[in-house]
């Protein structure tokens, strides 16, 4: 594969994340918040994330037929809930981090209690967006439905991930599939999930997006583990090295950088073959997963 072409951002990506980024900046802003706690939330979230998962909601609506415009409001859900984890994911308690997308953490903007409520609040403002949405009821039942489910196993993977708690009998191959697919894994594949319903995707369609956003999920999650090993923080926006000092469960770490990223490149073309029977409609999600097998930030 050649990788120099697909490491910034496609244009597709860098224009959804733009609507995604107004959207944000809007509906934050009629949550009818006090002003210290609006400029906290709005500074842990309207601040030029890459927006991958809302991204992929979206495109995983029109992969089935849909428009953009019916699954925005679960799109801005699923960020609300990826800003709220990585919030906590940087308090001192966790990964202790004080740079995030190229700006102190809230923490240190903001301190700790309202990072922790900041990031709380981002998760009951998520389940809103679900309803405010134009969702027929059964939809909503099903969006709510995998959202929950997915910041479940999100805060199940931080759990293994910080404090391990691992069945004595997994291999530590087994423990890093673990970590990774509910850490970072169930959020991503409840973007795409979350999509193909707000696009009334047919059943085999929908069996199709999950498998995509499953694998896409855990490479997701082992590019972001070589992006920490061999990144520079002033490319990443985040304080690289820290895994490794830190003593976490890395791909890297664990199987070593050259079977990482050949893990990589297995799962890319693994989560492609999930894509075969979409079709053409299934081009802007090949586009979107070459480029997060390879991106370097
Ligand atoms: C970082 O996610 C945390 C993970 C779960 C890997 P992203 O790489 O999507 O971070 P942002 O949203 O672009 O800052
Ligand atoms: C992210 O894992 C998992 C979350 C649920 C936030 P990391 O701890 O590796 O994410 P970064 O590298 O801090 O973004
Ligand atoms: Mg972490
Ligand atoms: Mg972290
Ligand atoms: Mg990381």
């Amino acid at each position: 594969v050649n990788t120099s072409s697909t490491q910034s951002p496609p244009a597709f990506l860098l224009e959804a994340a733009l609507l995604i980024e107004e959207r944000l900046d809007q509906w934050l802003g009629e949550a009818n918040l006090p002003p210290h706690l609006y400029e906290a939330a709005h500074y842990a979230v309207v601040n030029g994330g890459k927006r991958v998962r809302p991204a992929l909601t979206l495109f995983c609506t029109e992969a089935v037929g849909g428009s953009m415009e019916q699954s925005l409001r679960a799109a801005i859900a699923v960020e609300c809930i990826h800003c709220f984890s990585l919030v906590h994911d940087d308090l001192p308690a966790i990964d202790d981090d004080e740079l995030r997308r190229g700006k102190p953490t809230l923490h240190i903007h903001a301190g700790e209690a309202m990072a922790l409520l900041a990031g709380d609040l981002l998760l009951p403002l998520a389940f809103t967006q679900l309803y405010e949405g134009n969702y027929k009821p059964e939809q909503q039942v099903q969006l709510m439905k995998e959202l929950a489910q997915a910041t479940r196993e999100m805060v199940v993977g931080q759990v293994y991930d910080t404090l391990g708690g691992f069945d004595p009998a997994l291999s530590p191959n087994d423990c890093l599939e673990l970590i990774h697919k509910n850490k970072t894994g169930s959020l991503i594949r409840c973007a795409c999930v979350m999509g193909g319903i707000c696009g009334n995707a047919s059943e085999k369609q929908q069996n199709a997006i999950t498998e995509f956003g499953e694998i896409a999920g855990l490479m997701f999650q082992i590019v972001d583990d070589l992006i920490d090993y061999q990144g520079a923080t002033a490319h990443v926006g985040k304080t690289t090295g820290k895994d490794a000092e830190a003593g976490k469960m890395t791909y890297p770490g664990t199987i070593g950088v050259e079977a990482s990223k050949d893990a990589v490149l297995s799962l890319h073309a693994q989560a492609n073959d999930a894509l075969t029977m979409l079709g053409e409609q299934g081009e802007t999600l090949r586009s979107f997963n070459l480029w997060m097998a390879h991106r370097t930030r």
